[in-house]
């Protein structure tokens, strides 16, 4: 049941999360190709990694972009075995002055550039009969919080398009599923407690407190170590036959 090193594509990689997961996942033994709209960002992931004696290479790649993903797909030496659609944005605003370009930014990025990259990697994935696609979903894709209307709308949408494309992919060895974390302390969750702190009127110790540590029982934030060790789950034999569903990482925030 040993788990076979993957050639592996990050959205985002430049930064928190996708960063994290493309550490741990070189450390595994896993062949990276980490991506990014901020490409300087993947380079350095990319470099650190090889540094520790993984393997990496950085492209410059934003999701919203048919070109980019074209650019990129064409730049392939060999099909993707693994996609983690990582790349997000955030903004914290009421609806009423939520800029709307901005909402449809959010969407783009989350939504229907998951969908662009998906769907360019997967008849790459057929041809060579076999693909996993993981979705960096958000406890958001199961609640809500005010003033994250477009983050919300994008990361619930997130859960109904990997349903479908499990049954679109059910026929071949390729799986599709969304890990849904509550807070993990990167660059998106530190600039949201100023953007919380101001929306809400109060401290940013309380943001932290109130709204994201208080409605988990748990109490924590989640670690890279952890939702690492999920892609690599996800990745591997046991699990080729989860697909569709929404792996729930919120230390008891939905049961309640
Ligand atoms: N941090 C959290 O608490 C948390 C919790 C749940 C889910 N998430 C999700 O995890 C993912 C990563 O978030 P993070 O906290 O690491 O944020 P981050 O800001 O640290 O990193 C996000 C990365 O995405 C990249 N990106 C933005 N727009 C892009 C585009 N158009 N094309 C390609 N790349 C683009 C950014 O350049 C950045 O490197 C997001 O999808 C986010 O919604 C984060």
């Amino acid at each position: 049941m040993s788990n076979q090193a993957r050639r592996i594509l990050i959205t985002g990689a430049g930064s928190g999360i996708g960063a994290g997961i493309a550490e741990e996942l070189a450390r595994a033994g896993h062949d990276l190709l980490l991506s990014d709209c901020h490409f300087e960002s993947a380079v350095n992931t990319a470099e650190r990694i090889v540094r520790a004696g993984g393997q990496a290479e950085a492209r410059a790649l934003d999701v919203t972009s048919e070109d980019s993903v074209e650019a990129l797909r064409r730049s392939l030496a060999a099909p993707v075995e693994v996609l983690i659609n990582n790349a997000g944005i955030q903004h914290v605003s009421r609806l009423e002055d939520f800029p709307m370009e901005k909402w449809e930014q959010l969407v783009q990025v989350m939504l229907i550039g998951v969908a662009r990259l998906t769907r360019s990697v997967l008849p790459g994935m057929r041809e060579q009969g076999f693909g996993r696609i993981v979705n960096i979903g958000s406890i958001h894709s199961l609640v809500a919080s005010a003033y994250k209307s477009a983050y919300v709308s994008a990361k619930h949408g997130l859960i109904g398009f990997s349903r479908v494309l499990a049954l679109e992919t059910a026929d071949t060895d390729i799986t599709i599923n969304t890990v849904c974390p509550t807070y993990v302390r990167t660059p998106l969750v530190d600039k949201q407690i100023a953007d919380q702190a101001r929306v809400h009127g109060i401290s940013e110790d309380e943001v932290i407190d109130q709204i994201m540590l208080k409605p988990m029982p748990k109490g924590v934030f989640i670690s890279m170590e952890e939702l690492a060790g999920i892609c690599a789950f996800l990745i591997s034999p046991p699990a080729r036959n989860i697909t569709g569903q929404a792996i729930v990482v919120d230390g008891g925030w939905t049961v309640q």
